[in-house]
């Protein structure tokens, strides 16, 4: 992968993809096939929730957008709340380090949880979530992802919905960063060196 330097960040947005500098991010999951998904996601959390009122914990600042677009697919009574969690950087590459930046402000006691994230790479943040949790006695806990890489994982956690397995690749878009930048982008792009077309 290449290096990551301030001065890369002047983006030129062509049709056929983002150039970043040096790299060239192209489409990888679209807008609609994203849609699509998050509206089977939805529809099976309400089937799973009927008649429970689940509180959707985002964790911040990647799963916002996810998590706005996944709620207005549930048609159950329900909450949501937020976790802060300390970034990768600035860089294309975990630090191994997590740190708790914004606490949750609901009682999760006796409530079932439905922690929220844009993507699961080596599943060091969920693991320090559950970890998190395990202070409290909620009544239920589960994960939603709408991206997981399979092959990155270095941690057991388990990840109760997934809206697409991808290769260990990075991405942006649809609310997952590039150095803070390019969370905007309505669809998901790849580096143009891994860019082949995703299969669902
Ligand atoms: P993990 O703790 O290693 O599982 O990493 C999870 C977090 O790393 C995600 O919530 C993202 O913020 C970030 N991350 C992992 N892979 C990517 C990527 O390909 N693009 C952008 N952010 C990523
Ligand atoms: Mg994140």
């Amino acid at each position: 992968m290449p290096e990551v330097r301030n001065d890369q960040f002047d983006a030129d947005y062509k049709e056929n993809g983002i150039r970043i500098g040096h790299d060239l991010f192209v489409p990888y999951i679209t807008e609609e096939k994203i849609m699509m998904r998050v509206k089977e996601i939805g529809k099976q959390i309400s089937e799973d929730y009927k008649e429970k009122s689940p509180v959707f914990i985002g964790v911040l600042n990647g799963a916002f957008i996810f998590l706005s677009d996944l709620i207005k697919n549930v048609d159950i009574d329900c909450e949501i709340d937020f976790f802060k969690l300390s970034s990768y950087g600035d860089e294309k590459i975990s630090s191994g380090k997590v740190k708790l930046i914004k606490e949750l402000n609901c009682d999760v006691n006796g409530r079932h949880l439905i922690i929220v994230e844009d993507i699961v790479d080596s599943g060091l943040s969920i693991k320090f979530i559950e970890e998190l949790i395990a202070n409290f006695t909620p009544a239920s806990m589960k994960v939603v992802s709408l991206l997981v890489k399979p092959n990155s994982l270095r941690y057991n956690v388990k990840i109760d919905y997934i809206g697409f397995e991808i290769p260990s690749k990075f991405v942006i878009g649809y609310g997952l960063d590039y150095a803070q930048k390019f969370r905007n982008l309505s669809s998901i792009y790849v580096l143009s060196e891994d860019g082949e077309q995703i299969k669902k």
